[in-house]
């Protein structure tokens, strides 16, 4: 621990160094110190031995259902910024954040030190107050969507997303007393019944069924693949009429619904970037018709697009917002919702969890929202997001197989296909450039409807020269698969 490089970076992240006249180059400067530098750098070819030992004890000791691993060969050791270290001494360039978890950059000293400072004096405390707990509080409330800005109300749950999202199904169905909740084409929402029902994947779905009722799918704006095959902006957003349709047709098949559930930008669908209009459509919608919009910001929010919450692009706000992921600041568990005041009709009880109290966890999401702030760190994700995209367009017009390029701030994706022309999607080399990358020292994960789509999620705090690095090889990798097949 105490050679630990965050250790020595330490005195940097103290925050009365930080002034107003900070400015991106100050910011590169600062983030640039809290990075295994060398990375990437292979010293020996993954998985080496001692990786292969842990693979093997944990192929023996855990269940079947362990997933990562059989993606890629990968045993981490040590994580800092946006780089992390296995356990061969192998150092990669981290393009997924823990799918997210890790917005903050792993091990950030100015984070970890409040967070152990909090864990030295207390861990967990149910629901009574505590400094930390109420400092977060009153952020969230400061930095949520739109009109809920100090409009709000904050409710802790269990620590998953897939809680967050119970939560907020259950406070719409108490408040409208309806049961029915409209989600979308491409979603995901967590693995709980009702979560996992919520979520449109057949292959998580299947061999559970029946799960939660009353759930139904609308189409999402994914206009790559549009379902009505229309281009927008021509199409007048077809999709959204179809919702429309769904919940104005007394005999469209449908109950009056509870709520509407939505991802302003679908994450494991495959970074699905609606087009301006569509979410401001699903409000109108749901205002129409006074149903509660939940927003989902598990993976696309605290910060990933460059704003704290993706809606925040379409001025859409939403009456439930879904937060967890990043929001446990270095990576501990921790969710919650944020609703609009008026929606705060449930009685004292009336939704617990043990783990709703996890105040070293708040402690830690109160310190990586103050960081981020100090630093203007949403100011380097637009900025490096914008430079990120440009650079992977201009790839893009030189490789056959990359069908489109999409982002926002630094949630960007690839999606591949055999052919540009029948878009027919390409699941096998999206395998096959996650591995080549890995062994060249860059993690990439993979998303979407067809798993073809190559997902970018890097800690917000990587520097230019990392990501730019990173970005290099994968685009270097993707050639040379292509010359071979
Ligand atoms: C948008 C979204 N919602 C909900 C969840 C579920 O979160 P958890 O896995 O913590 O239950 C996820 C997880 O990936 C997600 O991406």
């Amino acid at each position: 621990m105490v050679d630990s490089p965050y250790i020595k970076v330490k005195s940097l992240y103290l925050l009365d160094r930080f002034d107003k006249s900070v400015n991106f180059m100050y910011i590169e400067e600062v983030i640039g110190k809290i990075h295994f530098l060398e990375a990437p750098k292979i010293v020996v070819e993954p998985p080496g031995p001692k990786a292969i030992a842990l693979l093997k004890m944990q192929e023996e000791l855990e269940g079947k259902a362990v997933l990562y691993p059989s993606s890629i060969p990968f045993v981490p050791e040590e994580g800092l910024g946006a780089t992390i270290k296995d356990v061969d001494g192998n150092t990669y360039i981290d393009f997924f954040s823990g799918i997210s978890v890790l917005n903050f950059g792993h091990s950030n000293p100015y984070i970890l030190e409040k967070t152990i400072e909090q864990l030295k004096k207390l861990a967990h405390t149910l629901d009574f107050p505590t400094e930390y707990r109420e400092k977060l509080v009153e952020k969230l409330l400061l930095i949520a969507p739109g009109e809920m800005k100090n409009r709000s109300k904050v409710l802790f749950g269990g620590p998953t997303g897939s809680d967050a999202i119970e939560s907020a199904i259950k406070l719409a169905k108490w408040i409208t007393r309806k049961h029915a909740v409209i989600a979308f084409e491409g979603s995901y929402h967590g693995q709980t019944s009702m979560s996992l029902n919520l979520s449109s994947g057949r292959r998580f779905k299947d061999p559970y069924i029946p799960l939660s009722p009353d759930v139904y799918f609308a189409p999402y704006a994914y206009c790559y693949r549009c379902p009505f095959k229309l281009e927008h902006p021509e199409c007048g957003l077809r999709c959204s009429d179809y919702l429309e349709h769904l919940i104005e047709d007394p005999y469209s098949g449908i109950p009056t619904p509870a709520a509407i559930l939505i991802e302003p930008i679908q994450g494991e669908g495959g970074i699905i970037i609606p087009p301006d209009g569509f979410l401001q459509r699903i409000r109108r919608i749901a205002d129409k018709h006074g149903i509660p919009l939940i927003v989902d910001e598990i993976q696309a929010g605290m910060g990933r697009t460059g704003r704290w919450f993706a809606c925040e692009h379409y001025n859409v706000t939403p009456d439930i917002v879904t937060l967890a992921k990043s929001l446990g600041g270095v990576g501990l568990p921790l969710s919650a919702i944020i609703y609009r005041k008026e929606l705060d009709m449930w009685e004292p009880g009336a939704h617990l969890g043990t783990f709703r109290g996890n105040v070293v966890a708040m402690a830690s999401g109160y310190a990586a929202i103050e960081f981020a702030e100090k630093i203007k760190l949403l100011d380097h994700v637009t900025k490096l997001g914008e430079e990120a995209l440009k650079y992977l367009k201009d790839v893009s017009l030189e490789r056959r197989s990359i069908g489109e390029v999409r982002g926002k701030g630094l949630m960007i994706a690839l999606e591949l296909v055999k052919n540009k022309d029948t878009k027919e999607p390409d699941k096998e080399l999206a395998t096959k450039i996650q591995i080549k990358s890995f062994k060249k020292g860059v993690l990439v994960w993979k998303a979407g409807h067809y798993g073809n789509v190559i997902r970018l999620l890097p800690p917000l705090v990587i520097t230019r020269e990392l990501m730019m690095k990173g970005l290099e090889i994968l685009g270097e990798t993707i050639a040379e698969i292509e010359k071979t097949t």
